[in-house]
């Protein structure tokens, strides 16, 4: 199979297939340990940093629900919307469950990439965690789907975008893959992965660099606020990460360092 055989909407595909597929998995990610909890942990600072005090949140990309979850708990307004069917059903089963179901005024299935069931400035905060857009592989998509959440968000209202670092993944070929290090360089200097041509265990992927994420949402006329690794110090250190977790003092301390040094 050769790339340029593969066009957006088949990669689209190999996208829902594979969060089809991991559904349950993406439910318990960011809580099967503590570690993982430090990406949640991180990313709801900054949320508590930058989000109004109420309003109606556009959650991107949303999965199963965690953040919708979270923002509903605590009386926000949230629209979910996610690429793949079940993970909206995963996502209406768990809210319902959490009793805030009231609270999330649509499910919406749908690409980042055209939000055109929106109106201009419907939304007083947009998230679009956990890396939905890795997932466009074409840089015009990317582009596309940066000039719709901006354009959904009214003027003056946080963003939150997360992303994989391409300079991340580099550790993450050392630690966890170094089976796939003759990929390593391709990696790096283009930042695409198609499961099947360079390795297995994701789905097709596009990893950024710091300074193309900054510039992707400026080029929309956004101000750049804040840029934050999520695992920061942790990052590949899943075992004494957890075992610290068992001291609580000592954890409440890293929490606080890994918020600093992010
Ligand atoms: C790793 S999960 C993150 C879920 C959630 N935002 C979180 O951080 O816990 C990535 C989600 O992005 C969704 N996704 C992938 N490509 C997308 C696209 N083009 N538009 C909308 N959602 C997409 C997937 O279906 C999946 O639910």
């Amino acid at each position: 199979m050769q790339a340029m055989e593969i066009d957006d909407s088949q990669i689209e595909e190999m996208v829902k297939e594979w969060f089809t597929k991991t559904a349950r998995y993406e439910w318990r990610r960011l809580r099967q340990d503590s570690y993982h909890q430090i990406e949640f942990t991180v990313t709801m600072r900054f949320l508590e940093k930058y989000l109004p005090k109420h309003g109606l949140v556009l959650d991107a990309g949303g999965g199963p629900g965690r953040y919708t979850i979270e923002l509903a708990k605590r009386d926000y307004d949230v629209v979910l919307l996610d690429l793949v069917p079940e993970m909206l059903k995963l996502a209406k089963k768990k809210i319902r469950r959490t009793g805030v179901l009231r609270k999330v005024k649509q499910f919406v299935q749908g690409s980042v990439e055209d939000l055109s069931m929106f109106p201009n400035e419907r939304f007083d905060t947009v998230l679009c965690l956990g890396a939905p857009p890795c997932h466009l592989l074409n840089a015009k998509q990317r582009e596309k789907a940066a000039k719709e959440l901006v354009r959904v968000a009214k003027r003056d209202v946080p963003i939150f975008i997360s992303v994989i670092s391409r300079i991340g993944l580099l550790r993450s070929i050392l630690v966890e893959f170094p089976h796939e290090m003759q990929y390593a360089k391709h990696r790096w200097e283009v930042g695409d992965y198609i499961p099947g041509l360079q390795g297995e265990g994701f789905t097709a992927a596009h990893w950024f660099m710091p300074e193309e994420l900054r510039e992707l949402f400026e080029k929309q006329g956004v101000e750049i606020l804040e840029l934050a690794g999520l695992e920061g110090l942790s990052s590949h250190h899943r075992k004494e990460t957890n075992k610290l977790y068992k001291d609580q003092e000592k954890w409440k301390m890293w929490i606080e360092i890994l918020l600093k040094t992010c």
